[in-house]
C-alpha cells in the first residue's frame, strides 16, 4: 500500500481490509482497485462535480462513473424523475408508456436508427447486439479492433489492451483473450484488426465477407486513451460493410451523448447500421440499449428468431433516468457550456505540460480524454499508446489525488461533467501544476 503524506486515507483503508474478507480484491468491479494506491478508496458521497471518500476528503472528479455520471452526481432532474416512479411502485418487469415516449426520443437522436430494446450494462448489450446482427445476416464471424472493448462477455472479450509480445503484427494482430475462461473457440469467429488502417479492413472484409455478420467498433476510441477515428477510415468502413451484407454497429457506450446530443460522429454523416448505447445514457443509472433499422431489430423475439429478453430490461426507474437525462441534454446550451469546459481544460493542461516540461499528450475529444505520459503526438490506434509511461502516470495521478482532483490510475479515459463549473476546472489546473511541478523535480 501507499500511504500518501498529506492524504489521510486510514477509513478506507480499514474499510477495505474488511471489504477483502467478502469481496475478491475488495472491491465489487476490478476497474475499481486502485492500483496506484495498492488498495480501493470507499466514498461517502457525491455531490455535483464532487467526490466525498469516508475520511473526509473533498475531490473534485475526473472518473465521473467511468463515463455515467455526464450530468454530475445526483441531478436533481435526475433525482426528482426517480422519486417519481417509486411514488408510482417501481415494476420492474412490465411495458409502460414511459419506455414508448424515451424510445421515440432518443431515436429522433440517432439518425437511420429506426427501433430500439433497452438493456442493463454494456457488457450485455454488445452481445446482444452481435447476436441479434448473426441472426440477421445469417453467418457468424465479427471484426472488431485492437485496443476497443465492448465489454467482458466472451464474444468480443479479446484485445482490449494486449500484451504486445502476444499480439501478432501490427498490422495482423492476433485475438488475445481480455480474460482467463473464455473458451478459445470463441476466437474461432472473432477477427482482430487495427484501428484506422483502411488497407487491412478492405483486405480483411473482402476476404471474409461470406462469413461476417459484424464489425463493431468504438466511433472514439475512448477506451483506448480517446483515439479518433481518421475521415477516410470512417468512409472506408461504411461504405465496405454496406456493399459485402456486414452489419456496423458503433458501440456508443461511452462515446454517445459525449460529444453532442447523438453518436460521437454524427457530425460526419456516416451513420451505423447498429448503436450500443450506456453509460451516461441513464443518467447515471444502469440502463443501455440497442439501437438499429427496422428490418435488423425485428429480428428480435418476439417478431424475430434472435432471443432477446430480460427481466431488468427497461425498469421504469431507470429509464426516467434516460428521460430527464434526454431532457438536460438537449437543452440548447448544454453542449456549448460543455466544450467551453473541455476547451478551458485541455489547454490549460497542455500549457501546464509544455511549461513543466513533462512529456504528456492531452487527448481530448469532447466531455473525455486520454491523458498520455511518455507520447507527443496523436496516436492513431493501440499499438502508438501501448507504450506510455505508466510510471510518471501514477506520480501525477498520486500528486493530484492529495490535492483533491480524483483521477482514476491506468483508466483508458477521463472524463468530466456538466455539474464541473469553469471554477472547478481552475481549481483542478492550480492542482495538476504543482503534481506537474513535483513530477519534474
Ligand atoms: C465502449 C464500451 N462498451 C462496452 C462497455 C461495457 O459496459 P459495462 O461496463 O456497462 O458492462 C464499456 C465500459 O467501459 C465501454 O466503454
Amino acid at each position: 500500500m501507499t500511504a500518501i503524506p498529506d492524504l489521510n486515507l486510514t477509513h478506507s483503508r480499514e474499510l477495505w481490509e474488511r471489504a477483502r474478507q467478502v469481496l475478491p480484491g475488495g472491491v465489487n468491479a476490478s476497474a475499481r482497485y486502485n492500483a496506484a494506491l495498492g488498495h480501493a478508496m470507499f466514498f461517502e458521497r457525491g455531490e455535483g462535480a464532487y467526490l466525498y471518500d469516508v475520511d473526509g476528503n473533498r475531490y473534485i472528479d475526473f472518473l465521473t462513473s467511468h463515463g455515467a455520471s455526464l450530468l454530475g452526481h445526483g441531478h436533481p432532474a435526475v433525482a426528482a424523475a426517480v422519486q417519481e416512479v417509486l411514488s408510482r411502485g417501481v415494476m420492474a418487469a412490465y411495458e409502460t408508456q414511459l419506455q414508448v415516449e424515451v424510445a421515440e426520443r432518443v431515436l429522433k437522436l440517432f439518425p437511420g436508427a429506426e427501433m430500439m430494446r433497452y438493456t442493463c450494462s454494456g457488457t450485455e448489450t454488445t452481445w446482444h447486439a452481435l447476436r441479434i446482427a448473426r441472426a440477421y445476416t445469417g453467418k457468424l464471424g465479427v471484426v472488431k479492433f485492437e485496443g476497443h472493448y465492448h465489454g467482458v462477455n466472451d464474444t468480443v472479450g479479446f484485445s482490449h489492451w494486449p500484451k504486445l509480445a502476444e499480439a501478432g503484427a501490427a498490422d495482423s494482430p492476433v485475438p488475445v483473450p481480455d480474460s482467463a475462461g473464455i473458451p478459445p473457440y470463441a476466437s474461432d469467429l472473432l477477427t482482430i484488426l487495427p484501428f484506422n488502417d483502411v488497407t487491412a479492413l478492405e483486405r480483411t472484409l473482402r476476404a471474409e465477407q461470406d462469413t461476417l455478420a459484424a464489425v463493431i467498433m468504438e466511433p472514439v476510441n475512448y477506451d483506448s486513451c480517446a483515439i479518433r477515428a481518421t475521415p477516410e477510415f470512417l468512409q472506408a468502413v461504411r461504405a465496405l460493410t454496406s456493399e459485402l451484407g456486414i452489419v456496423l454497429i458503433f458501440d456508443e457506450i461511452l462515446s454517445g451523448f459525449r460529444v453532442c446530443a447523438g453518436g460521437a460522429v454524427s457530425a460526419s454523416g456516416i451513420y451505423p447500421d447498429m448503436t450500443c448505447l450506456g453509460k451516461a445514457f441513464g443518467g447515471g443509472l444502469p440502463l443501455s440499449a440497442i439501437l438499429g433499422k427496422r428490418a435488423i431489430m425485428e429480428m428480435c423475439t418476439p417478431v424475430g428468431p434472435a432471443l432477446q429478453s430480460g427481466t431488468y430490461n427497461a425498469p421504469p426507474i431507470l429509464v426516467a433516468g434516460a428521460n430527464a437525462f434526454l431532457r438536460e441534454v438537449t437543452k440548447p446550451d448544454f453542449y456549448p457550456t460543455l466544450d467551453a469546459l473541455g476547451q478551458r481544460l485541455y489547454n490549460g493542461m497542455r500549457e501546464i505540460f509544455a511549461r513543466r516540461g513533462v512529456k504528456a499528450w492531452v487527448q481530448g475529444v469532447g466531455a473525455r480524454f486520454g491523458l498520455l505520459f511518455g507520447l507527443d503526438s496523436e496516436p492513431r490506434n493501440y499499438r502508438d499508446i501501448a507504450g506510455q509511461d505508466w510510471e510518471l502516470a501514477r506520480r501525477f495521478h498520486l500528486g493530484c489525488l492529495k490535492r483533491g482532483v480524483y483521477l482514476m490510475y491506468k483508466s483508458p479515459h477521463h472524463g468530466y461533467s456538466i455539474a464541473h463549473s469553469l471554477a472547478d476546472i481552475e481549481e483542478t489546473l492550480d492542482v495538476m501544476d504543482s503534481a506537474a511541478a513535483e513530477l519534474v523535480q
